[in-house]
């Protein structure tokens, strides 16, 4: 299902990407001050997206993203939800499994939705090895700080490797009361700090880092061992992650500020429907050339049938 994990050949594991952050910089870069993220050193930036489907999913692949993440944004990107709440276990599979097909280099990440791994520690566990067993995920995603050690720590034991997601958490809309950066009073930067240190200390390999202030995200980054994957959390972290539907022009809803825009896609959709519908109704579509026609032997014999 996924492609092979020689090394060398490409394949980006879940050790190379804690590789990029703890691999000593080169004596040249270190000379020049340039510790990190650019250049050919080990300590690249890593670059993530999310995909739902089979044909982003390739696309994304192909052009070299680091880590593909089946987001329980699907929810409201793709599905019509008003939120990722009402999100189940089988349609995470589902989406997975569609990006499965589509991604050999990059590593899969498939989100664990919300009321999946809340409950029972046992049932948590048993829903993420589904997304590993049936849907060929190599990582799952878990919201939440300090209160999800003890499932993150059951999940790596049983060799799945987990990835967390402090910040806004958009599982916790209802607690947090909206959509709100985090972290900005004292006391919720030291609560994230607790919650990074923790999702760290329960074996997470890395953390996505959302709606946080910058300065709070870098001092989390450079305190962490694992790599910090920033969204709406400035350009210190180790990587970033957008969603791509915001970065493409194919979100219908509210786009927050950090999600920068690199293409119209919503917008060329329409002006191709647009375009469809007027040479349908005008008569211009299909012309000649994108009909199939009969040989001129079987026209004459269909002809003669008709007249008969
Ligand atoms: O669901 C999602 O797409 C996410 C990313 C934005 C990190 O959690």
């Amino acid at each position: 299902m996924s492609a092979a994990f020689d090394a060398g050949n490409g394949k980006i594991t879940v050790p190379d990407l804690i590789r990029r952050k703890t691999s000593i910089p080169s004596s040249s870069s270190q000379n020049a001050g340039q510790i990190s993220n650019r250049g050919d050193s080990d300590q690249r930036k890593i670059v993530c997206l999310t995909a739902y489907d089979y044909p982003t999913a390739r696309l994304l692949d192909e052009a070299g993203v680091d880590i593909v993440l089946v987001g329980d944004s699907v929810g409201m990107a793709v599905l019509g939800y008003e939120n990722t709440l009402p999100l189940t276990v089988e349609e995470m599979l589902h989406h997975t499994r569609a990006v499965r097909r589509g991604v050999r280099r990059a590593l899969l990440v498939a989100d664990l939705p919300y009321g999946s791994f809340h409950g029972d520690k046992n049932e948590a566990v048993r829903n993420a090895v589904r997304f590993v067993k049936e849907a060929g995920a190599e990582a799952v995603k878990i919201e939440g700080g300090e209160r999800r050690m003890e499932v993150i720590a059951q999940m790596v034991e049983a060799e799945i490797p987990v990835m967390g997601h402090i910040g806004l958490t958009p599982q916790s809309m209802h607690a947090f009361g909206g959509f709100r950066v985090q972290g900005k009073t004292l006391e919720a930067a030291e609560q994230l700090l607790r919650d990074a240190h923790a999702v760290e200390a329960a074996g997470a390999f890395s953390i996505v880092v959302e709606s946080v202030p910058r300065e709070l995200a870098a001092r989390i980054t450079s305190e962490l061992r694992i790599p910090t994957i920033g969204i709406g959390a400035g350009p210190e972290c180790d990587g970033q992650i957008l969603v791509l539907h915001d970065m493409i022009g194919l979100s219908l809803g509210h786009t927050p500020k950090f999600a920068r825009r690199y293409t119209n896609v919503g917008e060329a959709i329409s002006h191709a429907v647009t375009a469809y519908a007027e040479d349908v109704r005008e008569g211009r579509f299909p012309a000649d050339e994108e009909s199939y026609h009969l040989s001129s032997e079987v026209r004459g014999r269909l002809l003669a049938v008709r007249r008969s």
